[in-house]
């Protein structure tokens, strides 16, 4: 039996998708949810709905009873995420799961100025000393979160961001639940790995905006900034001042190199190229 936690998620809804799309039959996959309302349209593929919250370790433990493999979607929320994902590792033991399948960040180590991103050094470190069989799965950033970081660039042509040269490797979530779909269905295979899973070319800014102008038919210019300056902006903007350090530590991040990887893993579990940002940019700007 294969548990899909964060189920009612974009990734978590995908993953089952593309688990009932390689035949896995939907009495063999179940969904962890806090909201069963949510996970109506789940529950009507059948899927069988399990209800839990990472906050709740009791409710995790009952939860994981009967799961071989566990599919541990990273949560949503990152308040507190390290503590919630100590939860989901420890009940997993206790519940006899054989195999964790979890979706980390590229790169993860306790040094990323993408600072969300050390939460996964973390619960990476928990699986190892787990005992359980673990594979990694390490997302880069989603083609999708790409247009949050435009600011007003598909308005008015100029992109001011603060990556400065850096390269960054974006990949579409759809391939990314496909590629932990083919790990849950032959776990052994993959027991005790780590793979980085980016699409297979990273882009410099200027290079993306030069993409960003021929999907859009406009002119869109690039214009490395400060890290002050980007902050500012932010503020400006009205974007709320707790969150302005995370979100300038992924521009820092960027510009050093933290989503830059050239490695293949997503196409080998893919047994085919990921999609392109090219190919998909138009499909999430709606074009
Ligand atoms: N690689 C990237 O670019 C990127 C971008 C954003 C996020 N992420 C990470 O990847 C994960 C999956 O992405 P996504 O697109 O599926 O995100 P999403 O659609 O925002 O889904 C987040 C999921 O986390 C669940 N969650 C939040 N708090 C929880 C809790 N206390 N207990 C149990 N579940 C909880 C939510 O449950 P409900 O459905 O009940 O709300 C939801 O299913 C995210 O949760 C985040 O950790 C990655």
């Amino acid at each position: 039996m294969i548990l899909v936690t964060a189920a009612t998620g974009h990734l978590g809804t995908a993953t089952i998708d593309q688990l009932l799309s390689k035949n896995v039959p939907a009495g063999q996959i179940a969904g962890l949810v806090r909201d069963e309302k949510k996970a109506e349209g789940l529950a009507a593929k059948g899927i069988s709905l399990r209800k839990g919250d990472y906050h709740d370790a009791a409710s995790l433990q009952t939860a994981f009873q009967g799961i071989d493999t566990l599919v541990f979607i990273s949560s949503g929320n990152i308040h507190d995420r390290v503590a919630q994902h100590r939860n989901v590792v420890d009940a997993a033991k206790a519940a006899g799961v054989k195999n964790i399948i979890y979706t980390s960040v590229l790169k993860a180590s306790a040094n990323l100025k993408f600072t969300a991103g050390i939460d996964h050094y973390h619960t990476e470190n928990f699986l190892k000393e787990s005992g359980i069989a673990y594979t990694s799965l390490r997302n880069t950033f989603y083609i999708e979160v790409l247009p949050g970081l435009l600011g007003g660039a598909l308005q008015n042509g100029q992109w001011y961001y603060a990556a400065g040269n850096g390269k960054a490797n974006f990949a579409a979530r759809a391939d990314m639940a496909e590629a932990i779909a083919n790990v849950a269905i032959a776990p052994a295979a993959h027991a005790n790995k780590i793979y980085e899973i980016a699409g297979n070319h990273s882009y410099t800014f200027h290079e993306i905006a030069d993409v960003l102008s021929k999907v859009t038919g406009k002119t869109i210019q690039y214009i490395p900034v400060s890290l002050d300056a980007l902050k500012e902006g932010m503020k400006q903007a009205g974007v709320p001042e707790a969150y302005i350090p995370m979100y300038a530590g992924i521009a820092e991040g960027i510009s050093i190199g933290e989503l830059d990887s050239n490695d293949n893993a997503l196409e080998k579990l893919l047994q085919r190229k990921p999609i392109t940002l090219e190919a998909y940019l138009p499909k999430v700007l709606g074009i």
